[in-house]
């Protein structure tokens, strides 16, 4: 359990650095430097008073800029957004809304705020999970077959820097672009989580000793990889400009575009595979601790998948005119390049059949998952007849119903999230 103990230790620690990294040393006028040398002698031997004195100077400066405050400065931003008063549900908006955003409440979006607190109550770390198994396993000659080591390479390779992907379009493109505060939580929950995930496969990476440069380099060496990598940051690059602004159609619709690239795309079908193929060998009772890091993150995919269409879909309630016939059919043309995208990977990482699985199943399998995003989006579905091949995957992503899996781990948060206060 946490105490306050351990946060001194911490604070102690940082700041430990910091005094030896800076070290301001003050330039003296040349006029003053005579005067200064005459009483060199006192300050070496009272070095700690002459520290006193040179924080005193600034301390009181602080005083006086304090002191100087303008409580209006800035307002002006805040102008626009305050002109109605305090903050009314019915003026949130999802885009382009004139609401103060830096009043949390009232909530207009519960499921939001709902989202935030269940991703939080179930946070977790990569290095809690036993990566011994694994390690043995890869290490030995005859533990796993060619065709599952590429297995695991090619998807420590894609997801080690696809994660970094989603993140950095979270942060530079699509967070200043909604304009609602309890999304805006759960953004920067899932931020967190996906910094997370990227720690998770560095860490499978360095436990497994690979080779850190070819693995990292995949998204621009292999080209199964490169594609998926570059279909998304496309996206990424039309509104991460910081000039860019939403308030017009196209604009607007081209925020919607990279919701649905990143949201239904990346996230909703580019992952698929992967996990598929890597949660399949944990079944198998091979790299068990891998799999279990994938099982995590899966689960919190699937939660950042929901909220993404969650969002799509209040955008397009709110502004029906963007949702037009020319959006539907660009939007279902994004989710079918992206399945047969996804389908490439499959065919490329499966040459053979593997884990009891091969391409045409995976096939199937993401065409199933094509047609749930298709119509998430409320888009007729593309693929007749498609089944799931894969049952057991639907259950790993409500993993409420896996026996055991947080009977530990979630409690430990529960409980750490309280300070202990005697
Ligand atoms: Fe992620
Ligand atoms: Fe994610």
């Amino acid at each position: 359990m946490l105490n306050w103990d351990d946060y001194g230790k911490e604070e102690k620690a940082t700041s430990a650095i910091i005094e030896k990294v800076i070290e301001p040393k003050p330039s003296v006028p040349h006029a003053e430097k005579s005067a200064q040398k005459e009483v060199q002698p006192v300050q070496q031997t009272t070095e700690k008073h002459a520290s006193t004195i040179v924080e005193g100077s600034r301390a009181e400066a602080a005083r006086k800029a304090v002191n100087e405050i303008d409580e209006t400065a800035g307002n002006a931003e805040l102008d626009e957004m305050m002109q109605n008063g305090r903050v009314q549900v019915d003026q949130k908006m999802m885009i382009n809304c004139k609401a103060d955003l830096n009043q949390l409440v009232p909530f207009k979006y519960d499921w939001a705020w709902q989202k935030y607190l269940d991703g939080s109550a179930n946070h977790w770390m990569p290095q809690e999970i036993n990566m011994t198994n694994d390690i043995v396993l890869w290490k030995s000659e005859d533990g796993l077959t060619e065709d599952e080591r590429t297995i695991v390479k090619r998807n420590l390779g894609f997801f080690s820097t696809a994660d970094s992907l989603v993140a950095n379009n979270l942060v530079l493109a699509i967070y200043r672009l909604i304009t609602n505060p309890e999304c805006r939580q759960y953004i920067l929950r899932q931020s967190l989580e996906e910094a997370i995930h990227t720690h998770a496969y560095q860490y499978c990476i360095e436990s497994l000793g690979m080779d850190e440069g070819e693995i990292f380099n995949m998204y621009r060496e292999v080209p199964c990889v490169a594609r998926k990598a570059s279909w998304g940051l496309k996206y990424t690059q039309e509104i991460s400009d910081p000039d860019f602004t939403t308030g017009t159609e196209e604009t607007d619709k081209q925020l919607l575009k990279n919701l649905i690239a990143f949201y239904c795309v990346l996230e909703g079908i580019f992952f698929y595979c992967g996990f598929t193929q890597i949660l399949s060998m944990g079944r198998r009772n091979k790299m068990t601790g891998t799999a279990e890091q994938f099982q995590y993150i899966l689960r919190d995919e699937s939660m950042h998948v929901n909220f993404g269409i969650d969002v799509i879909n209040q955008i397009k309630i709110e502004n029906p005119h963007l949702w037009d016939d020319q959006m539907k059919s660009e939007a279902a043309q994004m989710i079918l390049e992206g399945t047969e995208l996804e389908i490439q990977y499959a065919r490329d990482t499966m040459p053979r059949g593997v884990l009891g699985m091969n391409a045409s199943m995976m096939e199937e399998y993401l065409k199933f998952i094509a047609n749930r995003r298709l119509t998430q989006l409320g888009l007729d579905e593309e693929f007749v007849g498609v089944t799931n091949p894969f049952p057991w995957m639907s259950e790993i992503m409500d993993l409420r119903k896996e026996k055991n899996f947080f009977e530990t781990r979630v409690t430990e948060y529960q409980v750490g999230g309280a300070l202990n206060w005697e």
